[in-house]
């Protein structure tokens, strides 16, 4: 079998937020946590799989001692957008409770996912909760979330690179990107000999 992956620079339109940009924006986020969290142990909570870039870099920055956790969601369906559905694929290995809790995501656009999370955790008594995320994509929003610690307010763009993916690839991209989807192909598998 043969995976067709296309080069994303066939397809990329823009890059909206170049490296350095992104760079300084999440070093600053780390010194308001820096400041905030002076003298306390913070719990980093990871939304997988998007938030893993800005999770690790984030970390980077903190001067702070604090622990990372992971947790993953699936969110269902085409739209996937009615509120309830999204399931816990994976779980956090440490107790929550009596813990300051921060849940790191790369973006948040409707808000469904991120509301969700927030009450799955809250009924586990963390001693605080804060969300902390890299885009905030605000148009698009059909929920209330609140958002502490924000990295950038994007336009209604698709938008990959940095955590996020273009059907699974190219989140290792150090910057977030516009792709043109009038020239975007999907991957594809084909028959034949193997390639990877
Ligand atoms: C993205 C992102 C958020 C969610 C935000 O995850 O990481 O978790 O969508 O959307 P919402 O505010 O409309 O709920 P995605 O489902 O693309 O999964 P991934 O992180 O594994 O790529």
């Amino acid at each position: 079998m043969t995976r067709m992956v296309q080069d994303y620079r066939e397809y990329l339109k823009e890059i909206l937020i170049p490296e350095d940009v992104l760079q300084q924006r999440i070093a600053e986020l780390a010194e308001e946590i820096n400041r905030d969290y002076e003298g306390k142990v913070p719990l980093l909570v990871c939304i997988l799989r998007g938030g893993v870039m800005f999770l690790t870099d984030l970390v980077r920055y903190l001067r702070i001692p604090h622990e990372i956790d992971f947790m993953a969601i699936q969110s269902y369906g085409v739209g996937r957008r009615e509120p309830g559905e999204i399931r816990l694929t994976m779980d956090l290995q440490s107790s929550i409770r009596d813990r300051h809790v921060i849940l790191v995501e790369d973006i948040i656009d409707t808000g469904h996912t991120i509301s969700q999370v927030l009450r799955l955790l809250e009924v586990r008594q963390p001693k605080s909760i804060r969300v902390c995320v890299l885009l905030d994509k605000r148009a698009r929003r059909e929920v209330d979330v609140p958002i502490h610690y924000r990295g950038f307010e994007i336009p209604n763009y698709f938008v990959f690179g940095y955590g996020l993916d273009m059907d699974g690839y190219w989140r290792n991209l150090p910057f977030i990107a516009v792709p043109d989807l009038n020239k975007y192909r999907p991957p594809r598998t084909l028959p034949g000999e193997e390639k990877d």
